[in-house]
């Protein structure tokens, strides 16, 4: 029997978190699948953590990341390069993650060349092309070319019948995150001492990333937290600080070297998942941290004023506070100041899976593209 061909494409931190326990899965049935990575490294470094976490050796490596890079060049060169990359690799099916530039440029590559796609974590909507920018658009394309649709939610399937996609090839598998997560927290023991966290203190998680915050935004997210810091002496908040220039140089200079704040690298998603399994609060415009979070049990508000990920926002352990500096302050004041509405977003929910999507995905490549 000839073996199924699949490659997986990703390029960054958290297409990287969310396919490694999907190439595992594959890499479980050698008999049945090849399985082929290919990683155009649109992250470097963070995305280098993540491969070495999960022990992923990728069989092509485009290397693309330029420092500051933009759009055009990551869509131009992973458009470009893939092709060769397929040349060689001669998948039956490609699988693409999410909504990066990457997934959207190799799912429009794989479509060019013929070869069906497949979406994880298809479905996902704001409905408003510009929040957020440019990934709400990367995953409607993505959608519209792929021919398997692994949607994580019954709202993520809605989206996509609404959007007269064939139902015939949309999968409701639960979100991979999940898979990661729970794999992950129950395999590795990780020590955060080096933070230098003070263990009487509480402790507030802090990311953000986003494009749409870039300016402003993210200034008015580090003044809240100067002045949470300075009206709450028994808090503490820990950054580590995206990568890129846009959020290093605004968040070193409003934050940096300031007292009960501490901003680090990048953390490795093990020791990450410790932190905010540790943490009182936790603010992010992250995707994967909405998800992540909720099954932790971890009250989470979002420095976004759209999600793309409703279902815990229904739940009501997370909510959206936008990035007006006070009503950040108001916001994150109000949970440590009332009980009653900790205990609330504290409930420890499971909106977006169950730890077996990866699993699901996989026997339903197998069933489609059973050669015998
Ligand atoms: C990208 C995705 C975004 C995703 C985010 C996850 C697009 C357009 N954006 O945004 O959807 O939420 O990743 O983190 O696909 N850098 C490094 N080392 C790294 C990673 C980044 O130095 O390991 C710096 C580089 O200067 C790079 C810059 O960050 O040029 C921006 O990286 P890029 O992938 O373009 O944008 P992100 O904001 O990371
Ligand atoms: N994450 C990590 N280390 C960090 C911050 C985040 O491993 O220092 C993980 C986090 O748990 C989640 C993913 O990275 O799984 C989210 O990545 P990011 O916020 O960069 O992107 P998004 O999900 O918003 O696309």
């Amino acid at each position: 029997m000839s073996k199924i061909r699949v490659l997986t494409v990703f390029g960054t931190r958290p297409e990287a978190i969310k396919m490694a326990p999907l190439v595992k899965e594959l890499e479980k049935q050698p008999d049945v699948f090849k399985s082929i990575v290919c990683v155009t490294a649109q992250h470097r470094q963070m995305l280098d953590q993540v491969l070495k976490l999960f022990r992923i050796y990728p069989d092509f490596d485009l290397n693309i990341m330029k420092p500051n890079q933009d759009l055009w060049s990551i869509t131009s060169e992973v458009l470009l390069l893939m092709k060769d990359v397929f040349d060689k690799s001669k998948p039956d099916i490609v699988l693409v993650h999410g909504d990066t530039t990457t997934s959207m440029a190799a799912a429009l590559s794989a479509f060019y060349a013929r070869i069906p796609v497949g979406h994880v974590e298809a479905g996902l909507r704001t409905f408003n092309k510009f929040y957020p920018f440019p990934e709400e658009i990367n995953r409607v394309f993505a959608d519209a070319v792929s021919s398997y649709h692994f949607a994580p939610t019954d709202t993520s399937v809605q989206n996509l019948v609404n959007s007269s996609i064939s139902n015939e090839h949309i999968y409701k598998t639960g979100n991979t995150v999940i898979d990661a997560l729970l794999h992950t927290v129950e395999n590795n023991r990780v020590d955060l001492s080096y933070i230098g966290l003070h263990p009487e203190l509480k402790t507030i998680l802090l990311t953000s990333h986003r494009r749409e915050n870039f300016g402003e935004p993210i200034r008015n997210i580090c003044k809240a937290v100067l002045e949470l810091v300075d009206k709450n002496k028994d808090i503490q908040v820990v950054y580590p600080v995206h990568l890129n220039p846009n959020v290093q140089q605004p968040v070193n200079e409003l934050l940096g070297g300031k007292e009960r704040i501490h901003l680090i690298e990048p953390m490795e998603y093990a020791p990450f998942c410790s932190l905010m399994k540790e943490s009182h609060i936790i603010m992010t415009d992250s995707g994967g941290v909405q998800e992540e979070a909720p099954s932790l049990g971890k009250p989470v508000l979002v420095l976004r004023t759209t999600t793309e990920r409703p279902e815990a926002v229904e739940y009501g352990t997370v909510k959206l506070v936008g990035t007006d500096t006070q009503k950040i302050v108001d916001e994150v004041q109000n949970l440590l100041d009332n009980q009653d509405e900790y205990k609330k977003m504290s409930e420890s929910i499971n909106p977006y899976g169950d730890g077996l999507a990866s699993k699901r995905i996989v026997e339903i490549i197998q069933k489609e593209f059973d050669k015998e």
